[in-house]
């Protein structure tokens, strides 16, 4: 098919899970922008060649620029929902923004690949960008995260991941292009696993050996899964692609939380509905026991929009 009809997405944006991550936060250098485009363009396309490559390791990734940085690397157009990241703060419920200009996001069930491909991307921004924030992300047990709850269980499935995750005609000049959130949390384990096991699962709105969800009635209204079970005004449910992973060390840990989305209101309705609540306080009790260390936007282009704007 043509690509001016069908504009090629990142891999990365939809891709099933994987046994590890890197997840690389850069700023730009000032005045390199000429530099930079192709430069996104050629690290975009070396991502996506590697998924042919390492096929049998699926390996996959993305490249996504900062809400902040959009304008000044492609000042022509913008994408109709791109903005900052919604900073958020209530008692001791915090969700703040840090942001940064551009976000490689690289997956693989082998980490020495996974290891090659940050150095050569490095290698690639050289003299262009500093390196901010680096994190590895890993599988825990079955797919679980370090609260020992299975994460990911009613993502969007099949096709209905591009459906979620990638603009369609309603914003033609982006079509298969994502808005990605990126929250890094840390957990106060020690205070979570303190919880007798009936407490967290009334939390997370599931059991956590059989990862059952909890019957509509039984669940808490401050359980996390009621806070982001959302409708919209017609009555439709409001949906993300969660490529959420475990990562950090003993020192620090936590969950890496990365939504994609066609849209960035699905995220920050949700993100209000676990910090603020509903009309009667109730928030989201998962927030006692993890913190928001990061709030991040960005937008991960199709790969011919990076060609041509290069
Ligand atoms: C579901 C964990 C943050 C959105 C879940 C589930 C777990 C979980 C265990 C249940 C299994 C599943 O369906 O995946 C966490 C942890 C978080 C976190 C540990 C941070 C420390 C967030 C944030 C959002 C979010 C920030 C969005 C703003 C969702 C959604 C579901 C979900 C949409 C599916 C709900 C459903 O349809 O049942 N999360 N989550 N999560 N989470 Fe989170």
């Amino acid at each position: 098919m043509d690509s001016q009809v069908m504009p090629r997405e990142q891999l990365g944006v939809c891709a099933e899970g994987n046994l590890h991550s890197v997840y690389l936060m850069f700023n730009a250098n000032d005045g390199v922008d000429s530099q930079m485009r192709p430069c996104v363009a050629n690290v975009a396309q070396y991502i996506h060649d590697l998924a042919d490559q390492f096929a049998d390791s699926a390996f996959n990734g993305f490249v996504a620029v900062g809400a902040n940085y959009w304008d000044t690397l492609y000042p022509a157009a913008r994408p109709c929902q791109l903005k900052p990241f919604p900073a958020m703060n209530q008692e001791n419920r915090d969700a703040p923004a840090i942001e940064y200009d551009l976000f490689v996001h690289i997956r693989c069930d082998r980490f020495d690949i996974l290891h090659l491909v940050a150095n050569e991307v490095c290698q690639m921004f050289e003299g262009l960008v500093e390196l901010v924030d680096e994190e590895r992300g890993f599988r825990f047990m079955d797919s679980r995260d370090l609260t020992g709850f299975v994460d990911g269980t009613e993502n969007p499935k099949g096709r209905s991941r591009q459906d979620v995750a990638l603009i369609g005609e309603e914003d033609a000049a982006f079509k298969n292009g994502s808005y990605i959130h990126v929250q890094k949390f840390a957990h106060n384990l020690s205070k979570w696993n303190r919880l007798p096991e009936k407490k967290q699962e009334d939390i997370i709105g599931r059991t956590k050996a059989e990862n059952i969800e909890y019957a509509s009635a039984d669940k808490p209204l401050t359980s996390h899964i009621k806070r982001v079970n959302l409708k919209d005004d017609a009555g439709k449910s409001m949906e993300i692609l969660r490529q959420s992973m475990p990562y950090g060390t003993v020192k620090e840990q936590g969950l890496m939380f990365i939504s994609t989305c066609r849209n960035s209101v699905n995220f920050e309705k949700m993100l209000e509905s676990m910090v603020y609540g509903d009309n009667e306080g109730n928030h989201d009790h998962l927030l006692h026991f993890t913190q928001a260390l990061t709030g991040s936007s960005f937008f991960a282009p199709s790969l011919d929009f990076l060609d041509k704007s290069a």
